[in-house]
């Protein structure tokens, strides 16, 4: 890969200018003066639409980003991730999760010479069969029930993704089985899930790559004591715990018999893992062909990454673009607005995706970055967020790019309710881009019979500027198959905005420090006494927790 600071390159230098010219234009002017504009900055691709004609861009934005791509080398970049090269540096490992969805075409899937397609294929086979069992029923509890209750015992990458897409694929899941998930390790999530459950019809499934994280290890602990404490026996554990881990050894030590194991491997990111064991929730929710189905999604998404020219390319537009909006129009943040219920945990899945991939600010020489890397992420499923929070993207002072993303076919029955959906996705797009003027708000008060005199002081607060940008991305409907390929656009999305930026995107070297200090912190609550230096307000804070726990 090479190494480059983007902002050494002819194309950044030439998008500083290019900037000057952008802020002065409006996207009302944009579309009356090309009548064409939605044409040529949307694609079609599968029955999707992916509508990038609401961004502030022009043809010379997309030249200019393009130019900035091939100066990085962005080609070779996906050349290197997808040939399996140690591209994480930092810790010495390939970045390979599109490995566990290549099954169709026949690309091989080398890394350290070696083709894991077949390892990949074994683990699934392995999950084909455990995933039949506990569905079909014939996988009996110690009490010989079949399994009613799927609790996933993980947190970040080995949570939110089985989370995300067992939620947005619900109409699609087994009759019988109920899935919860338990992260935090605030004791009120296991006992606010576990004390709904019984343990003779319950199945754990400890999800933990290192099998070490602190979080995860108190509650697969904590409910072992429950599985106890409801009838369970150790004998019993083999039927009610599995594990999903690239630790054998630390699941044997926890006590989980390693043939209820599913691995994987140290070349699949926590945030990127869902395409591995760790989706197990999801394959015992919707089966093993509807999770083939969901890879199948994903590795579509891969081919076109693969073969799509720049002005093509669904990824590295969304990656170019908000690299625009971040380096040279200023952006902090970027919203996605989900309008499809089932994705209410999509926008809060890519919050990990993309922050703890792109949250860094060392390059890969190991200097500071001189310009912004990844933005902040939030979203919220359109419409709630309409009454919530839209306020500030409408007429408050920052400039905030949204994705809109909506099936055109609803999951759910009662089709009026999709046509009300899609019209305020449709709108909001629309009110984003164009705005109100002052004359626009000013006749329409009038129009409601407000005499001029009164309607004039009101009328400031009843423009919207517009020029708010937007992408909309429109697929069929939500199945595993779409959801596959909507959450490896993103993937694809962040690994190139990281290659540009020329930061290492798969590690987390961030999340160490807090987790260090809280090891330490831990035994000083536990024995009562402060044993370390701190400072003023840290040890303020536990003198006050000691003071007066007890009260
Ligand atoms: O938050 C840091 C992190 O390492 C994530 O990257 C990862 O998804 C999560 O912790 C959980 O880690 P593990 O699967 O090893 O328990």
């Amino acid at each position: 890969m090479k190494n480059i600071n983007p902002s050494t390159t002819q194309a950044w230098k030439a998008l500083e200018q290019h900037v000057t010219d952008a802020k002065k234009w409006h996207l009302r002017k944009l579309f009356t003066d090309d009548a064409e504009r939605f044409k040529r900055f949307s694609i079609e691709w599968n029955g999707w639409l992916f509508d990038f004609s609401k961004n502030i861009i022009t043809d010379t934005t997309l030249s200019l980003l393009e130019q900035l791509f091939e100066e990085v080398g962005w080609k070779d970049a996906i050349s290197a991730q997808f040939g399996g090269e140690l591209i994480n540096r930092t810790e010495k490992r390939a970045v390979f999760h599109t490995a566990l969805r290549n099954h169709w075409g026949n690309r091989p899937s080398v890394t350290g010479g070696k083709d894991v397609r077949a390892d990949v294929r074994a683990v699934l086979e392995r999950m084909k069969i455990f995933s039949e069992e506990v569905r079909s029923g014939k996988w009996k509890g110690f009490t010989d029930k079949p399994i009613t209750d799927v609790v996933n015992i993980g947190i970040g990458g080995s949570d939110l993704g089985p989370l995300m897409v067992t939620e947005a694929l619900k109409a699609y899941g087994h009759e019988r089985l109920r899935f919860h998930f338990v992260s935090n390790v605030d004791g009120a999530h296991i006992w606010e899930t576990t004390k709904k459950l019984k343990a003779e019809t319950t199945l754990f499934i400890i999800a933990s790559k290192t099998f070490t994280t602190q979080e995860t290890m108190a509650n697969a602990l904590t409910a072992r004591q429950w599985f106890y404490s409801q009838g369970g026996t150790p004998a019993d554990v083999a039927k009610h715990f599995v594990a999903v881990s690239t630790n054998a050894k630390k699941v044997a030590e926890f006590g989980i018999d390693t043939a209820n194991m599913f691995e994987f491997w140290d070349w699949v990111g926590g945030r990127y893992s869902v395409w591995s064991a760790i989706g197990l929730p999801v394959m015992l929710s919707i089966g093993y062909e509807g999770f083939m189905e969901f890879l199948h999604g994903a590795w579509l998404m891969d081919e076109h990454l693969l073969q799509a020219p720049f002005r093509q390319n669904i990824p590295a537009l969304m990656a170019a673009i908000g690299i625009w909006y971040v380096n040279f129009l200023g952006a902090e943040t970027e919203a996605i607005l989900p309008y499809d219920q089932y994705l209410h945990r999509f926008p809060a899945y890519f919050q990990q995706g993309n922050m703890e991939s792109n949250g860094k600010s060392i390059d890969r020489n190991g200097q500071r970055v001189t310009y912004h890397t990844g933005p902040i992420i939030w979203g919220e499923p359109g419409t709630n967020g309409q009454h919530a929070f839209y306020q500030l993207i409408h007429q408050g002072t920052r400039l905030i790019p949204c994705d809109f993303i909506a099936g055109i076919q609803p999951v759910a029955p009662f089709p009026d309710h999709h046509l009300k959906l899609l019209s305020n996705f449709f709108a909001q797009t629309e009110a984003l881009m164009k705005g109100k003027t002052r004359e626009e708000a000013l006749e329409e008060l009038m129009k409601d019979g407000m005499p001029k005199e009164e309607a004039e002081p009101l009328t400031p607060y009843k423009v919207f500027e517009g020029n708010k940008p937007t992408t909309s991305i429109l697929y069929p409907k939500l199945t595993p198959r779409t959801l596959g390929s909507l959450i490896a656009v993103y993937e694809h999305k962040i690994f190139l905005q990281g290659v540009v930026w020329n930061i290492y995107s798969y590690d987390q070297w961030g999340v160490e420090l807090g987790k260090q200090l809280a090891s330490k912190i831990l035994p000083e609550l536990e024995m009562g006494e402060i044993t370390q230096p701190h400072d003023g307000s840290t040890l303020g804070l536990i003198n006050f927790y000691l003071a007066n726990r007890e009260s």
